[in-house]
């Protein structure tokens, strides 16, 4: 079954790196970021991995447990471990899971058989509080994702949850942002500073502060 933005993320109970887990309760209401590698020991997920860890003071800055999951056991995950240590330069700090049933996967759709084989895609899905799915990603094999867009992500999502607004293309903390079509114009210039209509409906504003 397919994951859609708004749906509730599914539950599931799985072996990890930091033992076993049911991921709602380990979430405790933070937000989150799921996301798959296809496999262990392979070079795009190593530099992937690392990367990640190296992130993680980024990732508490914004309140945000991160997860991977893949399709080996976790003995393999846990041998694997140094290298990804090694790569990244920062020790693995968040839960690989195990799942070598595929359950996780599955429940994600994070295999995609036309990709090859029956190891998951590079698939990303950013968790609200709520447990909502608020952003899905899916990348091939062959191409690393990057991490600085998920927290790109995480910030935009942030800030259009907490005023009237929205986010431009290629926009990045700090920049102007869009003022919510819901709202007039009279309202945005008493709400926001340097209000700017280009349009009726394309109002800049500076980023109001959260
Ligand atoms: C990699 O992580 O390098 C990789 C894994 C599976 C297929 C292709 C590349």
């Amino acid at each position: 079954m397919s994951i859609r933005l708004g749906d509730e993320a599914p539950n599931f109970t799985a072996e990890t790196t930091e033992g076993t887990i049911d991921f709602h309760q380990w979430k405790d209401g933070s937000w989150a970021v799921l996301f798959s590698h296809p496999a262990d020991f392979t070079p795009v997920c190593t530099t992937e991995l690392g990367r990640t860890a190296g992130l993680k003071s980024e990732f508490d800055k914004r309140g945000v447990k991160v997860i991977a999951v893949s399709v080996d056991p976790v003995d393999s995950h846990n041998g694997w471990a140094p290298d990804i240590a090694e790569v990244g330069g920062t020790d693995l700090n968040f839960p690989i899971i195990a799942d070598p049933d595929r359950n996780v996967s599955q429940l994600y759709d994070m295999i995609h058989p036309g990709e090859g084989d029956t190891s998951t895609v590079r698939s990303v899905f950013i968790i609200d509080p709520k447990n909502k799915v608020r952003l899905t990603l899916t990348y091939p094999k062959s191409v690393g994702r990057n991490f600085g867009e998920i927290l790109r992500v995480i910030d935009a999502l942030q800030l259009t949850d907490s005023a009237p607004v929205s986010t431009p293309v290629d926009w990045w903390p700090g920049q102007r942002i869009i003022v919510a079509p819901t709202m007039s114009t009279d309202d945005a210039r008493q709400r926001f500073e340097e209000v700017e209509e280009v349009r009726p409906y394309l109002r800049w504003a500076r980023q109001p502060q959260t």
